[in-house]
């Protein structure tokens, strides 16, 4: 494979405009991201027509600033990718259409990134030595998902997905009932520190049943009656309440996780996207790992929640591998990655 050389990727398929410029599809020369919490707080989650509007605003400034930061000219550019799907279309579409244009400005290669390609690439980024074949757990927002990675250049084979919401809007909505700040998860997350993970004995979602698939609807709603139970929340039950959940919708991953890496006969798990921030989450895999004898390897921070580092270096793996795409590539909303991706 030929290394890409400078490869910006653009990231804009939720509330964040993300650009960043890599080396060869791994040495990070300038990454740049502009959220939204701000313009979404008082609405409790995602407004798409504002999101848009507001990647409108922001993505050639955020562009600008990340070839600023690598002391990179547009003319020194080899190759552009852009996030094509799945996500908002409204949003997809700013960061798509501006790296296709410039793609075609500059007479250079453009790529369309699966936004789940792109995290899953975030787990090799922030560990070198780990390779296919191993584990993928994707917790994001919008997906909640394992998949076994057989090589580098075979597309990853889904094992299990959500049946319902994905694990990071349970985070989102259940911090919504318990009148946490948004955005949910992390603040959740924080209020958890205080509470008692075993004050509700919430049920575990799909307890007993087979298979590799998820869902978090139902604990959801037992925490919507929990809630309704207790009438006004004090702190101590903010937190206890918190912290239940919290414990409940991480054992799911870490029962599901293990079940994958067992059946599938593997010994690496990558954990992936906004979740994977998630401390219990982190401390609960590694305790599992070391009593099972799997390796976890969790991105850094800032390469969980959506960044265009990861989209630049899935793109340039696409783009070392010979693939180009044309300029009408469209944006699609939803899609699973794998053999069939859009
Ligand atoms: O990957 P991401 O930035 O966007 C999507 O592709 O969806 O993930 C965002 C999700 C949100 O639901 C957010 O609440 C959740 O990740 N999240 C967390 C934490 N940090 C972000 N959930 C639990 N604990 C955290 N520390
Ligand atoms: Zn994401």
């Amino acid at each position: 494979m030929r290394p890409p050389g400078l490869v910006l990727g653009i990231e804009s398929s939720c509330d964040e405009m993300a650009a960043a410029v890599l080396r060869d599809g791994r040495e990070v020369l300038g990454s740049r991201v502009h959220g939204q919490d701000a313009t979404h707080a008082p609405y409790g989650g995602v407004v798409p027509e504002l999101a848009s509007r507001d990647h409108l605003r922001a993505v050639s400034g955020v562009v600008e600033a990340a070839l600023a930061q690598a002391g990179v000219a547009p003319e020194d550019l080899d190759a552009v990718a852009a996030t094509a799907g799945p996500g908002l279309v409204g949003s997809l579409l700013v960061g798509l259409s501006f790296g296709k244009a410039l793609a075609f400005r500059l007479g250079v290669p453009f790529v369309g990134v699966h936004h789940l390609e792109g995290h899953l690439v975030s787990a090799e980024l922030a560990d070198a030595s780990l390779a296919p074949p191993f584990i993928g757990l994707v917790v994001s927002g919008g997906h909640t998902a394992l998949y076994r990675l057989e090589a580098a250049d075979t597309p990853p084979v889904l094992l299990g997905q959500t049946r319902d919401d994905a694990v990071g809007e349970a985070f989102d909505k259940v911090a919504k009932l318990l009148g946490l700040p948004y955005p949910g998860g992390p603040a959740l997350s924080a209020a958890a520190r205080d509470g008692d993970p075993a004050a509700v004995a919430f049920p575990r979602p799909l307890a007993g049943a087979p298979g590799l698939d998820f869902s978090y609807s139902g604990l959801k709603t037992a925490v919507a009656l929990e809630v309704e139970r207790r009438g006004e929340l004090g702190p101590r039950d903010v937190a206890d309440v918190a912290a239940s959940f919290e414990a409940a919708a991480t054992d799911h991953l870490v029962t599901r996780a293990r079940r994958a890496l067992r059946d599938e006969g593997m010994a690496r798990l990558a954990v992936v996207g906004g979740v994977a921030a998630n401390r219990r989450l982190r401390e609960e895999l590694a305790a599992a790992g070391r009593r099972d004898g799997f390796r976890v390897v969790f991105p850094p921070p800032e390469l969980c929640t959506d960044n265009a580092v990861m989209i630049a270096a899935a793109g340039a793996r696409r783009l070392a591998r010979g693939a180009r795409d044309p300029f009408d590539r469209e944006a699609f909303s939803r899609g699973p990655l794998g053999p069939s991706a859009p």
